[in-house]
């Protein structure tokens, strides 16, 4: 509840909290509570620029919908603009302005009603960013602004004082990584650059979904990570090994035996029956598993003698990703695979996607449009115009029955 201390009282309760024992994160997270309580506002994230990273990382957060370690660009978002210019920025009503779609912050995906951001600085360099999203009701009072302000600056001493480590999630492993990866196709005699420095870990057994309007690079960048595509410069790994300049051999095995790919389209043959399907791929990569076993997978066992043309495009798309497990890879790439499915059928693709993951521990990377689905994944990445324009990590990723479009 909401106590109306004074400004003063207020202020040495936050400070009170950050001089304690407890590390930087914790005594920023229980001051940011009192000043969401103080101020009326919602919930609060502290936004801090990391420098190697180049990108405004989500350090600290009070209230439900935490965002830690969502990584922002600076040049996108208006977290990004306040870092840059040091504008003090209120949207009372989120509902008519373009960088909310639909309610929702365009960057972090979570619902955001109004939205205040003030510069933290120290001095007189800009650190990062306080946003206050989601007050009750009404304008913050001159006394509520002149709390976040104040706040501001001691959370910015604080954070350099006792050494605010960026949140990083240090029990994943690496599978593929990109580093300052670049594409470029030639395009009617100039140079079209279509991934501009993607810097990106791919980790062991999660769920990454990429996000961005059409022609953004989504499919370029499944494609180098699959290995249908090689890199214009830039480093690629895959298990710590560079892996930049694959010769011929080295791109076909790996795309043989670490990758499982599941397109808008099936592409299944349509003269072979599902579990034909599935054992001709099966016959020609090493550690296959069992066909049928990979068509009760993905709960189609009973449809195995079904040509292509009498199933719906849900289940064709089923055995598209049966064929794509048989391999055992250790990554599937899916592109759009919904796309071609209504609400229904989409689903059951998305419980069958979820369940490799979530059960199965499957690395599962995911191309789509809709910004619903981004809710069931570890991870979401927003690619604008080839580069990278936000990393956001979903503490609580929903499931696939939830998700509602
Ligand atoms: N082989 C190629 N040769 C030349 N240009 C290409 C090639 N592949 C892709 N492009 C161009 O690169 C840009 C990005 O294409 P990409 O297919 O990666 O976009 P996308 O984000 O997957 O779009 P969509 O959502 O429509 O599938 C586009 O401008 C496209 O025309
Ligand atoms: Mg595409």
């Amino acid at each position: 509840m909401k106590t109306l201390r004074g400004r003063t009282e207020t202020l040495w309760q936050v400070l009170l909290k950050l001089g304690g024992n407890a590390s930087a994160e914790q005594v920023l997270t229980e001051a940011l509570e009192i000043v969401c309580e103080e101020t009326g506002a919602g919930e609060i994230t502290l936004w801090l620029y990391h420098d190697a990273e180049k990108q405004l990382v989500a350090a600290v957060h009070a209230g439900d919908s935490s965002i830690v370690g969502t990584s922002v660009s600076p040049d996108h978002s208006l977290v990004g603009r306040t870092f840059q210019t040091g504008e003090e920025i209120w949207i009372p009503d989120t509902s008519k302005h373009p960088s909310f779609p639909a309610g929702r912050d365009e960057e972090t995906g979570i619902p955001v009603r109004n939205n205040y951001l003030l510069s933290m600085r120290l001095g007189g360099k800009i650190t990062g960013c306080l946003q206050a999203i989601n007050r009750t009701a009404g304008e913050y009072s001159d006394e509520e602004k002149a709390i976040l302000r104040s706040f501001c600056g001691l959370a910015a001493m604080a954070a350099e004082e006792k050494g605010l480590v960026f949140p990083v999630r240090s029990d994943r492993k690496v599978l593929v990584s990109l580093h300052n990866a670049v594409k470029e196709y030639a395009s009617g005699g100039s140079m079209l650059r279509v991934l501009k420095d993607v810097n990106l870990e791919i980790y062991e057994h999660e769920l990454l979904i990429i996000l961005g309007e059409s022609g953004c690079g989504k499919s370029t960048l499944l494609n180098i990570l699959g290995g249908m595509d090689c890199l214009t410069s830039g480093e690629m790994t895959v298990d710590g090994r560079v892996f930049s300049h694959p010769t011929e051999k080295e791109l076909t095995e790996y795309r043989r035996d670490a990758i499982g790919f599941v397109f808008q389209a099936y592409h299944l043959m349509p003269n072979l029956t599902a579990l034909e399907n599935i054992e001709f791929i099966a016959e020609n990569t090493p550690n296959a598993g069992n066909a049928q076993e990979a068509l009760d997978r993905v709960h189609l066992g009973s449809v195995a003698n079904h040509y292509p043309s009498m199933m719906s495009g849900g289940q064709q798309q089923r055995v598209a990703i049966a064929r794509a497990i048989v391999k055992n890879p250790r990554m599937i790439l899916a592109d759009e695979p919904t796309g071609a499915l209504d609400y229904a059928t989409g689903k059951e693709v998305l419980q069958i996607i979820e369940k490799l993951v979530r059960e199965e521990k499957t690395t599962v990377v995911m191309v789509t449009h809709n910004a619903e689905i981004a809710r069931m994944a570890d991870r979401v990445i927003r690619l604008r115009d080839g580069r990278i324009s936000s990393i956001q990590e979903n503490a609580h990723p929903r499931s696939a029955d939830e998700l509602v479009w």
